[in-house]
């Protein structure tokens, strides 16, 4: 029987999820149905009720709902207790499973597909909002040398901070940072976590921060040469990368735990890749 999966929104026609898992599914000859669910604003719950009672199996779930998702869940993985949202539900009878693999798919696009391992390394994440919660431990199980978070409001960089360090105490420094305090510092991997890029704005970011052979990450996906990869190409980076393998990533992710089978990426990367001009 054809196993049903879905992913909830509003608004929802923008996804690639259906797109993304239909291709894992030929490629690993799963036998799946994956929709779209337009998730009726403070109707959340509902919605995922009369999808589990048609007989889902999971979903995944984007804005504005990762938050409802949280509260839906009975068991939280530690990926979403970090991240303080769930972005992938399994549902088995009356237990609903929950996790945010956001911060373990963008890790694995930049070791695993950009080749690029953050073991060792300097790294710079922009932004304290939730992109950025939920990729703190991923990046910490990593062991870089040091993770500093810049914010523009301070106190969310250094609450971030404080708590990336109550998860490891004194194995990788953690600093939350202005970007004033920036000045003189160099990183090897530098992402864009903030929102910034969604109304082409740029964060008061020193072009000096990029260490020679720099990575400039920006989370978005499809939008180009935000204001941000231009900074950083304009300050001599040359390895440019969006959110595009972390999108895809983080679906195979959640593609592994609900099926057993880890899909190949390669042939969606390629597929949903939107030039960097
Ligand atoms: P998300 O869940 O996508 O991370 P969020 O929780 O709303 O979104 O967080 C957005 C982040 O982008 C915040 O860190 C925000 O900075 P503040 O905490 O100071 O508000 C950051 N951000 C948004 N627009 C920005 C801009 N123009 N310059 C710098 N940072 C910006």
């Amino acid at each position: 029987m054809t196993d049903r999966y879905a992913v909830i929104g509003n608004p929802i026609e923008q996804s690639k999820s259906p797109f993304i898992h239909m291709a894992f599914a030929q490629v690993t000859g799963q036998d799946i149905d994956y929709s779209k669910v337009l998730g009726p604003l403070g109707g959340f719950a509902a919605a995922v009720d009369t999808f589990r009672a048609a007989g889902g199996k999971g979903m995944n779930v984007t804005a504005p709902f990762k938050l409802d998702a949280f509260a839906y869940a009975t068991d939280l993985a530690p990926s979403a207790k970090m991240a303080g949202a769930v972005n992938a539900l399994k549902f088995e009878a009356d237990r609903v499973y929950a996790e945010n693999f956001d911060g373990v798919g963008l890790v694995r696009d930049v070791v695993h597909n950009l080749g690029c391992p953050l073991r060792g390394q300097r790294v710079l994440i922009l932004g304290a909002g939730g992109a950025t919660r939920g990729a703190l431990l991923p990046f910490l199980a990593e062991q870089p040398s040091q993770l500093v978070v810049v914010n523009r409001t301070l106190s969310k960089a250094q609450e971030l901070a404080q708590l990336a360090e109550q998860h490891q105490p004194g194995r990788v420094p953690v600093q939350g940072l202005g970007y004033d305090q920036l000045q003189g510092q160099q990183f090897d991997v530098v992402f864009n976590a903030t929102s910034a890029s969604l109304t082409a704005e740029l964060p008061p970011l020193p072009a000096s921060v990029f260490a020679p052979g720099a990575l400039a990450y920006e989370l978005a996906y499809g939008k180009g040469l935000t204001p941000f990869l231009k900074l950083a190409q304009q300050a001599g980076v040359t390895r440019l990368a969006d959110g595009v393998g972390m999108l895809a990533e983080q679906a195979a992710e959640a593609f592994v735990w609900w099926r057993g089978v880890r899909p190949d990426t390669s042939a969606v990367i390629a597929q949903l890749t939107v030039p960097l001009i």
